[in-house]
């Protein structure tokens, strides 16, 4: 049995164009324990999203390791890639352009379970995408119906419904709320919190908005301009941040007090609190 970390990231380093040139990451260090919903915040640019790329093999770092369950996943091949391609997933920031708008819902969340071989016959398929889409909130009934008659909202549900449907243990989202209607945002975050809670999915959850971060994060780690600047339990971080980019972060973006949000009846940002 491996106790150490379900994602770990160490000394990672990347750079575009001139390896002299600027860092989009900078020795970046972070350990995200299976299980918890950890978050990464800092504002446009700052490497987040090029951190995720690094992580599910988009981008290969300079220098540096990811490791997932204790391997590298930069030097997976053959079966055990194809382990970590079901067992690590990815909910996009744009649920307008991650869904291929000529396939049914049924064809979009049963895809994953095709290619990894999950897929039995068709019936026992149309049951698991069944199943997977009740538990997003969305009718089953809906799955014969093209993207184009879907919300945002929703559309982001089917987008989650096509991550979980493969059974993963983390789940990567980058910044999944922002194209959405603010009044449509804490339903998805609700969402996100409650498979986190009934199931112990770990979330690595990227966000501008530090009141989500809050909200379902127990963890979180600062990063501006490629670097992590601070990080810890998300409570203390903002509590009592140690460092001045992350008081700014705070300051331009006030959050709730997580006590006077539970009384208050009308949130910023829309947020719901959770049951
Ligand atoms: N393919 C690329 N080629 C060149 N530079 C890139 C590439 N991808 C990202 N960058 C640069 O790396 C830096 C970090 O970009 P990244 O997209 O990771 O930021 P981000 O934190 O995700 O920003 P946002 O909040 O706007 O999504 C930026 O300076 C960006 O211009
Ligand atoms: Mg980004």
């Amino acid at each position: 049995m491996r106790t150490g970390p379900l994602l770990e990231v160490s000394a990672l380093t990347k750079t575009f164009g001139s390896i002299r040139g600027p860092r989009a990451l900078d020795d970046v260090y972070l350990s995200v324990p299976e299980g918890s919903a950890f978050g990464l915040v800092g504002e446009s640019g700052s490497g987040k999203s090029t951190l995720i790329r690094c992580l599910v093999r988009l981008e290969k770092p300079d220098s540096g390791s990811v490791l997932f369950d204790g391997v590298d996943v930069h030097a997976l091949r053959g079966q055990r890639l194809r382990q970590f391609r079901r067992e690590v997933q990815l909910v996009a920031q744009d649920p307008y352009a991650s869904l291929n708008p000529r396939m049914t819902v049924e064809q979009i969340v049963s895809e994953g379970l095709l290619v990894h071989g999950l897929a039995g016959n068709r019936a026992d398929r149309r049951e698991k995408v069944s199943q997977i889409l009740t538990d997003v909130g969305l009718d089953p009934e809906t799955m014969t119906r093209l993207p184009a008659s879907f919300s945002g909202g929703q559309r982001q549900r089917i987008a989650i419904a096509r991550a979980l449907v493969v059974g993963p243990r983390l789940l990567i989202c980058d910044e999944p709320v922002s194209a959405l209607d603010v009044s449509v945002q804490a339903q998805v975050i609700n969402l996100l919190a409650a498979m986190h809670a009934d199931t112990g999915l770990t979330i690595f959850f990227v966000a501008h908005d530090l009141a989500i971060v809050q909200q379902l994060c127990e963890t979180v780690a600062v990063l501006r301009s490629g670097v992590v600047v601070e990080d810890g339990p998300t409570r203390q971080v903002f509590g009592n941040p140690r460092h001045e980019y992350t008081r700014e972060l705070l300051d331009a973006v006030p959050i709730p007090d997580p006590v006077l949000a539970r009384q208050s009846r009308s949130l910023p940002s829309g947020l719901l609190t959770l049951p």
